[in-house]
Formats: structure tokens, sequence, C-alpha cells
């Protein structure tokens, strides 16, 4: 199956991110044959400097393939390393009513965040369903907030089908199996917009230091708590094995355990989770020209598959021939 999906470069990668998306991609390379790129024009749609962007994406292009992505096995590419996607999503846009776009949810809510309204953010769902369309992905993983972007892929792609003939494979959403929403520092969902996340890179010390400000009621040790609505333990069972889960559990249905303790163990589970990611991170980042040659080789692959597609896009609608 070809599966295919895209990361934002628009901050570093927090363990909200891992379980909710990076550790499925990594399990999803193993029996299909994978594409994944880091969305860094999407990105300018809301970080507005050079360096910023530049670093950003090196960050994570080297967090992913420490984390397990393979190069050797997935296609790991930049997205703006094949500008065939901005060509497609031009093609794509003039088939694509303003009503489809007018409507998206996250279009809004990012207005409403405070990004610049600007055609880039209004067009994004264009340029989504080019990535998608350009490498006749057949399956894409997501999480929920990218359903509707993928309803709208499919709707873009039958109607160039329909004005122009026969051209796209429709592709179907995978919705990643929500783990659970991974609870941030104040207890909301662990977001780069709440500013409550622990990074997967964060150094031990820093990672210490923010499970000790983790927020927690002032339920006194001896006192029994609930374990459901408590972040500390919400993020100490994604991370802790099924019998000290269990056990610590117990503890806060009866009582005896302050929080203290839990958040001691929480960091180091955490730091230990990614102990050997951490060491290929550090040999990784260290060797700037293998990350450019993997950057390279990733983006030839990839760009062998989107010129046959956009040649067909390109002939289907009259552009061309060269
Ligand atoms: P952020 O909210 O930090 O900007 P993104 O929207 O870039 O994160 O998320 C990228 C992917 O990580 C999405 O597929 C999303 O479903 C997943 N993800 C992000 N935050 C969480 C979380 N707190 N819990 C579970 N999954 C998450
Ligand atoms: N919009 C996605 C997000 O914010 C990232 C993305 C860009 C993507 N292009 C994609 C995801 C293509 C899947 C397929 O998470």
């Amino acid at each position: 199956m070809r599966i295919l999906s895209g990361i934002q470069p628009s901050g570093p990668l927090h363990i909200g991110n891992y379980l909710g998306a990076i550790r499925q991609y990594i399990a999803l390379q193993r029996e299909n044959e994978a594409f994944y790129f880091v969305a860094d024009y999407h990105a300018l749609t809301s970080v507005r400097d050079a360096e910023t962007l530049r670093r950003y994406v090196f960050d994570v292009f080297v967090d992913l393939v420490a984390l397990g992505l393979d190069p050797d096995r997935a296609v790991l590419f930049v997205q703006s390393d094949v500008p065939q996607t901005t060509e497609l999503a031009w093609l794509l846009s003039t088939v694509t009513p303003m009503s489809w776009l007018e409507k998206c949810v996250s279009y809004k809510d990012k207005v409403q965040q405070g990004i610049p309204a600007d055609h880039g953010l209004f067009a994004y769902p264009a340029l989504q369903a080019a990535d998608i369309l350009l490498y006749d992905a057949q399956l894409v993983p997501v999480g929920q907030d990218q359903k509707q972007h993928l309803e709208i892929t499919r709707d873009i792609a039958e109607r160039y089908n329909h004005v122009y003939g026969n051209t796209f494979r429709l592709p179907e959403p995978y919705i990643l199996p929500s783990v659970a929403v991974v609870p941030g520092l104040d207890g909301r969902k662990m977001s780069k917009s709440y500013a409550n996340t622990i990074e997967i890179f964060d150094p031990p010390a820093t990672i210490r230091k923010k499970c000790k400000r983790i927020v927690t009621d002032s339920t006194p040790v001896e006192a029994p708590k609930n374990p459901d609505t408590c972040p500390v333990y919400r993020l100490f069972a994604l991370f802790a094995a099924a019998p000290e889960r269990a056990e610590v559990e117990r503890r806060y249905r009866e009582g005896g355990i302050g929080y203290g303790e839990v958040k001691t163990r929480l960091a180091e589970l955490i730091i230990d989770c990614f102990v050997e990611a951490r060491v290929r991170r550090d040999e990784l980042a260290a060797n700037p020209d293998r990350i450019a040659e993997l950057r390279r080789a990733g983006a030839e692959r990839a760009a062998a598959t989107a010129a046959a597609v956009l040649e067909k896009a390109r002939a289907a609608c009259g552009v061309g021939p060269r």
C-alpha cells in the first residue's frame, strides 16, 4: 500500500506529536511503501523568519530519522525539494471552489489564533491536496484534525477527474487511532500553541524541571486521588509498563502517593524512552553533510513519482508539452 503523510516544521517535536503521530508513521513504514515529508511550504504560513524555518526543517528531519524513520525503507524528503508540488497546487486551485476553502475549520481556527489571513493560509488545503495527489497516495495517516483536509483532497481530485478525465487516484484517509490526547504541563492538550510541551529532545534536566511543573491540585499525600483527571498520572500511564501503571493507579485510588513521587518517576520514564534516539540524534546532528545527502536522495526518489503524475495532470488540462 502506498502511504503518505506530512509533518509541519513549525517548532520542535513534542511527545504529543510522537505518541499521536510519529510513532505510528514509523510502525507503518514496515508493511507499506511509505512517503513522509517535512512540510516547509505549509509552515511558511506561520513561520516568518528564514533562519528559524531552516533550523526547524533540519531539526524535524533529524528528529524523524533519530526516532526510527528509516530513509532506506521510507521515502523521507522535504516538501520544497520537489517544486512540482506548487505547480500541481496551482492546477488544482483552478478547479477548487472558494466555498470549499471558506468552510475549512482549520483556517478559521488559525485566523482566530491570530495567524494572518493571507492567501497562502486560505489556499492551504489545495497545497495539501497537491502533496497527496502528486505521489499517488492510497492511504493518508493523519490526526483527526486533518480529516476535513483529506475530504477536500478527494473532492478536488474527483472534480479534476470529472473536468479533465481520469487523472488522479483518490486517496483514503486513515485517521490514526488516538492513543488518547496527550496532556500538556497545564493539563490542556499538549500543543506548541499553548507553550505547554515536553519536547522529545529536551535535555534531561529540562524534562525533570518541566515534569515538576505539571499542574496538580492540593490533595494531601494520604488522601485518595482520581488518576483519570490528573495530568501527571495520564502522562505517566502513557510511558509506564502495565504492572507499574496498575500499582500507581491503585495507590492513587487508595491514597498514600504524592504527586512529587510520580513526577520524578515520570521524568525518568520519558528520558529512558528516548535514550537511544537521543544518542542517534546527537550523532546525526553533528554530521550535517550526511543529513544533506539523505535529504537529496529522498528528494530524488520523491521527484521521480512526482514528475510522472504532474505530466499527466498537465497533459489532461492542456498545459505543455514543454
Ligand atoms: P501542535 O498542536 O503542537 O501544533 P500539530 O498540530 O503540528 O501539533 O500536530 C502534528 C501531529 O501530532 C498531528 O497528527 C496531531 O494529531 C498529533 N498531536 C499533536 N498534539 C497531540 C497531543 N497532545 N496528543 C496526541 N496527538 C497530538
Ligand atoms: N496539514 C498537516 C498538519 O498540519 C501537514 C500536512 C501537509 C499533511 N501536507 C500533508 C498531512 C499531506 C498529510 C498529507 O498536520
